[in-house]
């Protein structure tokens, strides 16, 4: 492993919403940065979470009849299956929720305590008497005092107009509907005017910012006096209670961030590390990837907390843009509010990897997602001219194998390998659409190469000798030779291509490993040709962009109605899709372990019901005839009766049958079976059906 030990950071998704394609922008770049130092060597680790705290959060839950708990447990499960779908590997994805947060929050405390940062100071706010708590400006809801309009939230408009929450009219708590009143409580503050001189220093000097940053951040904030940071909220909040201030918890915003430090925490102590080493070495960099809207968070407090415990200050913030689609804001009545999850329901995600990519600059300027453009570029560039190459060439050297030495290719390999430094700069800058542009020059020059030697016409040759009784043995070796030689230009000069697009593209690596039988690891693999490895059959890389996708995500998404409502940022998300109360399992804990040889000896299959009718004279059965396939059926009674108060309805259905149950004579009739149903009884009965596809009589394993 090389010098380098680079701690990486995406911006934490609030726990509030599902993942969109504007989230995707910064997780893409971060991914895809940490892909590229990983194979240049360098021990980087990429740490995450998801950031759990705040009111927003108890609204929500509230909404679901769940704990905040166990809301945050759905939406995570919901972000690491999108992260996952779309190539995001994290290190660690941690939440700030989490005892190793906890922690540093009290060891950061501690430390702006000790340098006098921290002052106490009261406050008036608006109060809501009946949920009995400090009511944010988001969470009072009423009519705009400027033009009107009802039902806006307490510090602005859709009309564009700014007030407080005070001015509203007919103003009512989001809470509980009741009509705040104002009342004074105690805050703490964090007072970082005390820390001007650092903060100016490290702006200018650092190199931590880019420079339309640092600029930003004098003209905005240096040149007036810092305001001190409300960093206090009473109880109730759904946070970390601040030990030396008693029903006072810390403000989402403070414990954010520090959920960068529990996550590699937790990291650390699950691979023997210690988190000194990383935040707290000189030699170790800090990278923080963030969008504009967050800067301040990440440019004043962050390095003032950090700088008060002697932790290592960021060194380098890439701060990204925002995202827009066809030109414009994203809208949910466009369909380009485009979630994570509906994209993948119809699109590859190598798609919007690369497209995303190569608009990426290392600048703060915002992204266009042009849908034209992306189907036309990555058509283009990753059909066209990547895959391309392989989908050409493979299936010539597939019997014989590559060439044991690197033919002449005129110096396209070497001329190729030449360019590793000056792609590697660009990645390390951000710049990755100047590293697809040098990549893609090498792919135009191999394809011309290609289409000069023309294997295909090699191969015409080579069967025409090999059915011409007169040719010479040596003539046919000469022209196998001949092609395995051109497919082994053309296959070494796509790896090459994807060692360079690796950091982008890792499926297709995937997919390139297996054809050509060898790993795709290191940086340097683009500067030696691959000889003498066995080529395997040709399968499909990519397919191109289906226009009928982006039509049906498009579709998908203008369904989707999301309603923003969280508190520290400015509500960009939706309601995540699942959130699952423990209550089931703490009523009836799993049981003891069996062995796969008890499970087997259950012979469940799929039945379909032929027959459904109340037993008369018993309250909880219902009679139900099932089918096996052809003419096997099975007489069943079920305790389903409360549940399902119209039998007939359930007749055609698919269900699981415990078939080898012994038949039990009932006062009814005879019972050959149970049906699966689970819930705890009565109406809460929730029979079982397979997917669609299964047939009667099939085993289920
Ligand atoms: O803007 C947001 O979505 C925040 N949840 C980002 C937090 S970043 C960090 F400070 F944790
Ligand atoms: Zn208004």
């Amino acid at each position: 492993m090389s010098g380098r030990r680079i701690l990486v950071t995406s911006a934490l998704p609030y726990a509030n919403g599902n993942i969109h394609i504007g989230h995707l922008v910064e997780y893409i770049q971060t991914d895809v940065w940490v892909r590229f130092q990983k194979m240049r060597g360098e021990n980087c680790r990429y740490f995450c979470a998801d950031d759990t705290h705040g009111a927003a959060i108890t609204i929500s839950a509230q909404k679901k009849g769940v704990t905040e708990e166990e809301f945050i447990d759905g939406v995570r499960v919901a972000h690491l299956a999108d992260f996952n779908d779309f190539g995001i590997q994290f290190d660690n994805y941690g939440s700030t929720n989490s005892p190793q947060t906890r922690e540093y929050c009290n060891r950061f405390w501690t430390a702006l305590r000790a340098s006098r940062l921290v002052a106490e100071k009261e406050i008036e706010q608006l109060y809501d008497p009946e949920a009995k708590r400090f009511l944010a400006d988001r969470f009072v809801k009423g009519t705009c005092p400027k033009c009107g309009k009802p039902d806006q939230y307490g510090d602005s408009c859709e009309c564009g107009a700014v007030y407080s929450p005070t001015e509203l009219i007919n103003p009512k708590s989001v809470f509980s509907g009741a009509t705040p009143e104002l009342r004074k409580s105690k805050h703490l503050f964090v007072e970082i005017e005390k820390a001007r001189a650092f903060l100016a220093d490290w702006i200018d000097k650092s190199d931590a910012l880019q420079p339309e940053v640092a600029n930003y951040l004098k003209g905005q904030f240096l040149s007036d006096e810092l305001w001190p940071w409300d960093i206090s909220r009473p109880a109730p909040y759904f946070g970390f209670e601040i030990p030396d201030f008693p029903g006072n918890y810390w403000y989402v915003w403070y414990d954010a961030p520090i959920g960068y430090v529990g996550s590699t925490a937790q990291w650390c102590e699950k691979n023997g590390e210690k988190v000194e080493d990383w935040w707290q070495n000189p030699n170790a960099e800090i990278h923080h990837f963030i969008g504009k809207d967050i800067t301040y968070f990440h440019t004043l407090f962050w390095p003032t907390t950090l700088n008060a415990a002697g932790f290592n200050l960021p060194k380098k913030v890439h701060i990204h843009g925002f995202l827009t689609v066809n030109g414009e804001k994203m809208s949910k009545s466009k369909g380009t509010f485009i979630l994570a999850r509906s994209y993948l329901n119809h699109l590859d995600p190598s798609y919007l990897r690369y497209y995303f990519s190569s608009k990426t600059t290392g600048r703060v300027d915002d992204l266009d997602l042009n849908l034209e453009e992306f189907e036309n570029k990555v058509n283009a560039d990753l059909i066209g001219a990547v895959v391309n190459l392989a989908s050409r060439t493979a299936k010539f050297a597939n019997a014989t194998g590559l060439s044991d030495a690197y033919p002449d290719d005129g110096g396209l390999f070497q001329e190729a390998a030449s360019k590793s430094e000056e792609i590697a700069a660009a990645y390390e800058a951000c710049d990755f659409g100047k590293a697809i542009r040098i990549t893609l020059e090498c792919a135009y020059r191999a394809n011309q190469f290609i289409e000069t030697v023309a294997p295909w016409t090699l191969k015409k040759a080579l069967t025409n000798l090999e059915k011409d009784e007169n040719a010479t043995e040596e003539a046919r070796q000469e022209a196998r030779k001949k092609l395995q030689d051109a497919a082994t230009i053309g296959l070494n000069l796509f790896r090459q291509i994807i060692v360079y697009l690796a950091p982008i593209l890792p499926e297709l690596v995937k997919k390139t490993e297996k054809l050509l039988n060898t790993p795709i690891t290191n940086w340097d693999d683009a500067q030696t040709p691959l000889l003498g490895a066995k080529v395997s059959e040709y399968e499909h890389m990519m397919t191109r962009v289906p226009k009928e996708g982006i039509q049906a995500m498009l579709e998908e998404s203008v369904e989707t109605d999301q309603k923003p409502e969280d508190e520290n940022n400015g509500g960009k998300e939706g309601i995540a899709p699942w959130f699952d109360s423990k209550e089931h399992l703490e009523a009836e804990p799993l049981s003891e372990t069996i062995t796969i040889d008890d499970f087997m000896k259950v012979d469940l299959r799929v039945g379909r019901i032929v027959e459904a009718e109340q037993v008369k004279e018993a309250r909880k059965l219902l009679r139900l005839k099932l089918s096996l396939g052809g003419n096997e059926t099975r007489q069943v009674f079920a305790g389903i009766k409360a549940a399902y108060p119209e039998p007939e309805k359930l007749i055609g259905r698919l269900v699981v049958f415990v078939a080898n149950l012994q038949p039990r004579q009932m006062k009814f009739g005879l019972s050959e079976g149970m049906i699966v149903a689970a819930g705890p009884g009565g109406p809460d009965v929730f029979v079982t059906s397979p997917d669609e596809g299964a047939a009667p009589g099939m085993r289920l394993h």
